[in-house]
C-alpha cells in the first residue's frame, strides 16, 4: 500500500514553488530554466555549491541515518524548472493531499537572507488546509516569544492552470540551524518546556472540564483500545490493559479541570533547531497550532525525549493561572496523553501508508506505559 508519490513529485513542488514565487514579491523569480536532480524525497538545483547548501544543512538530513539528502550519486532523477528555489523537500503524503517546503537559500544572488515556503494542497478548494490557522497564529506571536519563530513573510493561496487544484502557501524566513540529536534530548528537553511555559503566558489560559467533543472522541478511542488491545500488540508487556484503561476512561468522566491554551501541536525534535547565530532554540512548523489541552506538547516534547514517564509530572512546566482546583501535573498529563491517544487510528494509518508502522506502534507502547506510569497512585 505505497502512497501516490512519484519520481516527478519534485518536478511537481518546483512547478507549484514557480506559482508561488509569481504571486509573492517575497521570493526570488527566474526566467530561466535551470537543471535540478530529485529523489521521492528532494529535488535540488544541479549547480548548488556547498557553500550555498551549508545554510539550513541539518534540515537536509535523514534523520534517522544522519545521511545527506543533497546527494548526486543517489539522485534518481533530472530535470529542469523555472522555479527560483534551491531545493524543494517533499512532505509525506495525507490521503492525497499535496505538499511540500521549497527553501531559497542563497543570499549570494538576490541579497536577501534565506526563505522558505511550504504549501499544502486543499482537499477541497473552499476549505482552507490548517496551514492557513497555523500560520495566522505564528504572525499573531511575532516578537512575544522566548523561543526563535520563523517570520512569516507572505501568505497566500496559488491554484493550477485549470483552477482545478489548489494550494495554500505561506513565505517564512529559513531558520538556520542545528538539529538536537536523540541523545541531546533529554538535556535540552528543560529548555524546550521553558520556552513554551513562555508561549503559554501569549495567550489566555482556561481552566474547566474537558470539551464535550474531545472527551467524547478520546473516550471512543480508549474504549478501542481497551477492546481491541488484548492478544493484539498494541499493549506493552508490563502494562495492565484493563486496569489502565478503566482508570483512564475513570479520569475522563471525571469532569477533572485541566487547562487549555496556545498549543504548537507538534512539538517533537523534528520541529526544533538550535540556531547557529546565537544558540538560541527555535521552534517550527507551527501547522497544528491552535488551543488546545497544554499538557499535549508537554506530553509530546516527554515521549519524544526518552525521559521516563516517573519523572514527566515534576518536569511539567508551572500551569499559569491555575489554583487549588486545577488537576495537578500528573493528572494534566495522563489527559493530555488519552486525548493523544484519540488519535491512534489516523496516525496508524498514516504510518503503514509511508512504511513506518514499527516506530508507530513503538511509540504508541511508549504512551501507554507512561499512561499506566502517571495512572499508578490513581484508583
Ligand atoms: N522556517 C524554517 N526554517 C528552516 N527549516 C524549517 C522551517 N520550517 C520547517 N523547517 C524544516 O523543514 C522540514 C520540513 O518542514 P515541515 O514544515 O516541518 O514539514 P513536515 O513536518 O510536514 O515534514 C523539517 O525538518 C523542519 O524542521
Ligand atoms: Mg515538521
Amino acid at each position: 500500500m505505497s502512497s501516490r508519490r512519484s519520481q516527478s513529485d519534485a518536478l511537481e513542488a518546483f512547478a507549484w514553488s514557480r506559482q508561488v514565487e509569481r504571486s509573492s514579491t517575497f521570493l526570488p523569480s527566474r526566467w530561466k530554466q535551470q537543471p535540478v536532480r530529485y529523489t521521492t524525497r528532494i529535488g535540488y538545483r544541479s549547480d548548488l555549491i556547498t557553500d550555498e547548501v551549508a545554510v539550513c544543512a541539518d534540515v537536509f538530513l535523514d534523520h534517522a541515518t544522519g545521511r545527506r539528502l543533497i546527494d548526486d550519486a543517489r539522485a534518481t532523477g533530472q530535470g529542469s524548472t523555472r522555479s527560483a528555489a534551491d531545493v524543494t523537500l517533499l512532505g509525506v503524503m495525507r490521503g492525497d493531499q499535496f505538499r511540500f517546503r521549497s527553501f531559497y537559500l542563497s543570499g549570494r544572488r538576490d541579497g536577501q537572507p534565506a526563505r522558505t515556503v511550504v504549501a499544502h494542497e486543499r482537499a477541497d478548494r473552499g476549505l482552507a488546509t490548517p496551514l492557513v490557522k497555523g500560520s495566522a497564529i505564528l504572525r499573531s506571536l511575532a516578537g512575544r516569544t522566548q523561543l526563535r519563530i520563523p517570520r512569516v513573510l507572505d501568505t497566500g493561496l496559488v491554484q493550477d492552470r485549470r483552477g482545478g487544484r489548489v494550494m495554500d502557501f505561506a513565505v517564512e524566513e529559513a531558520i538556520d540551524g542545528v538539529a538536537i540529536t536523540q541523545d541531546q534530548a533529554a538535556a535540552v528537553a528543560p529548555e524546550l518546556l521553558a520556552g513554551l511555559h513562555d508561549l503559554w503566558r501569549a495567550e489566555e489560559v482556561r481552566h474547566r472540564p474537558m470539551d464535550s467533543k474531545v472527551q467524547a472522541k478520546a473516550r471512543l478511542a480508549m474504549i478501542d483500545l481497551l477492546d481491541n488491545g488484548g492478544g493484539f500488540t498494541l499493549w506493552p508487556t508490563g502494562v495492565d490493559r484493563l486496569t489502565t484503561g478503566k482508570k483512564a476512561l475513570g479520569l475522563l468522566d471525571s469532569d477533572a479541570v485541566v487547562s487549555s491554551g496556545l498549543s504548537h501541536g507538534d512539538a517533537g525534535w523534528g520541529n526544533v533547531l538550535r540556531l547557529k547565530s546565537d544558540g538560541s532554540l527555535a521552534l517550527l512548523d507551527w501547522e497544528h497550532a491552535g488551543r488546545r489541552l497544554l499538557s499535549h506538547d508537554v506530553v509530546k516534547v516527554l515521549t519524544s525525549s526518552g525521559i521516563p514517564p516517573a519523572e514527566w509530572p515534576a518536569l511539567h512546566p508551572p500551569i499559569p493561572g491555575a489554583t487549588g482546583g486545577v488537576a495537578p501535573a500528573h493528572l494534566q498529563l495522563a489527559m493530555g496523553l488519552i486525548v493523544f491517544l484519540g488519535g491512534r487510528r489516523s496516525r496508524t494509518l498514516r504510518a503503514r501508508k509511508r512504511g513506518s508502522a514499527p516506530a508507530n506502534q513503538r511509540r504508541t507502547h511508549a504512551l501507554l506505559n507512561a499512561l499506566s506510569t502517571l495512572l499508578n497512585g490513581v484508583r
